[in-house]
């Protein structure tokens, strides 16, 4: 039995349901550990009685009263822990030790232009800060009413009881039912089955003893640049991707000879459209290709040895990401992927978009250097990001034994 919080959804047949909300939270400079830990108490114990369906405005408060409850939407809830609460300059001199944080959560996310990644850069008038905070809190249900309340209530109950914390910001995803992303090829078809998930996800590690047996989450909120990838032909757009963009079948060749591109699939490829529950593995992770351009696709960039996950060098990541659609004042409508994925090292992230020979030298996929086709493209810039360590679940609430609220 493995100890991962509910809201990651590894386990075998479990998909995750199609409403996302991520809430990130800070606690006020001059809060103590104490009051931290009496904070997070009461929020947990909250949600906890909303996924029962009790919602705290609804409690029976007069005699002859009903026991009313919601329905709950199959609401999950995930607590995480930031970069931030480990730094004491952010907060009171009775605070956490810093000796508690992880080495994975890694250094802060920098500023500027050209940041922070090689090729992937923040996008324009963007709060690099926001998602990099002391908490987040992820809420997945049936329905938009479940996930929405669960936000409402965090602000209801902060606000009743004065609790020393605040939301900078909350983030919406939803998923398609064709399971494709606004690029419109299919996402999440290789995604690793469920007992290698569990290889990739699990920290086992003994060295910071309130993470073992939890795992890490990175987060980014990535906005497509639809305009850019609508000007690419469908071909180009496949080898960038390296799969059929209509039947999501595997490429497994790709020629330029002057301005003509041609391509050839993995053949005996069943899929066409929908993506089957039986679909034989080969096609869903196909093996490496001999051909330089598919090399270079994003499915290829970014898993490029499809090893073993619990080989550090394999970088294998468990995906769970939502798309989103947001109203920007001044811009329009901006378009993108709360990409969303677990793993038990972020550095397996970092490497996949940093190093050269994976997704680092290139924005999304595609060869590297002065190639006219498929032209390199910026096709995804980030609006907020965030790395979290997520640890296991234990009463009374993830993680408390960081505040001395026994848990380990
Ligand atoms: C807006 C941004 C992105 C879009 C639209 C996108 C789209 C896709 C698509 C269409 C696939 C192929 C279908 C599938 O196998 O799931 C895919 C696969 C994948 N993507 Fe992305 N992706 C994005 C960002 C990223 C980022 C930032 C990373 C890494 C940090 C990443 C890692 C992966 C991985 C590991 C796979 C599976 C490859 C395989 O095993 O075959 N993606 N993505």
């Amino acid at each position: 039995m493995d100890s991962i919080q509910e809201g990651v959804y590894f386990r075998s047949k479990e998909r995750p349901d199609d409403f996302l909300r991520l809430v990130f939270l800070n606690f006020s400079p001059e809060t103590t550990r104490t009051q931290a830990h009496d904070a997070l108490l009461k929020l947990w114990g909250m949600l906890q009685d909303l996924k029962q369906g009790i919602v705290r405005d609804l409690r029976p408060s007069q005699q002859g009263d009903p026991d009313y409850r919601v329905p709950t939407g199959k609401l999950t809830v995930l607590l995480g822990y930031g970069r931030r609460i480990f730094d004491f300059h952010s907060h009171a001199n009775d605070w956490i030790s810093p000796d508690d944080r992880p080495y994975e959560l890694g250094l802060k996310l920098p500023p500027g232009e050209n940041q922070p990644f090689r090729s992937l850069h923040w996008g324009k008038n963007v709060n690099t800060e926001v998602a990099q905070s002391d908490l987040v809190f992820q809420f997945i249900a049936v329905n938009e009413l479940a996930v929405n309340r669960a936000v409402v209530e965090v602000q209801k109950l902060i606000d009743d009881q004065d609790l020393p914390l605040s939301i900078n910001v909350f983030y919406q995803g939803f998923h398609r039912e064709d399971r494709r992303s606004w690029i419109e090829f299919h996402d999440g078809i290789n995604n690793m089955v469920a007992k290698e998930r569990i290889k990739a996800i699990e920290y086992k590690l003994l060295d910071q003893p309130w993470m073992t047996g939890g795992t890490f989450m990175a987060f980014f909120k990535i906005e497509v640049d639809l305009k850019a990838w609508r000007k690419l032909s469908r071909i180009e757009q496949e080898i960038l991707v390296g799969r059929n963009k209509l039947t999501g079948c595997p490429l497994d060749s790709a020629d330029v000879v002057g301005d003509c591109l041609s391509k050839t699939e993995i053949s005996g490829c069943p899929m066409t459209g929908s993506i089957p529950n039986n679909a034989p593995n080969s096609f869903l992770n196909p093996p490496r290709s001999a051909d330089s351009l598919i090399q270079s696709s994003h499915i290829h960039r970014s898993n490029l040895n499809r090893g073993n996950p619990g080989q550090d060098s394999n970088n294998r990541i468990f995906r769970q990401g939502y798309e989103f659609l947001d109203w920007v004042e001044g811009k329009g409508i901006s378009v993108g992927l709360n990409f969303i994925s677990f793993q038990r090292r972020i550095k397996a992230v970092r490497d996949i978009i940093g190093d050269p020979d994976w997704m680092g030298g290139v924005n999304f996929g595609g060869p590297e250097g002065e190639v006219k086709r498929p032209p390199a493209i910026e096709l995804m810039s980030l609006i907020s990001a965030g790395f979290y360590a997520i640890p296991p679940k234990l009463e009374p609430y993830p993680g408390a034994s960081l505040f001395n609220g026994k848990s380990i």
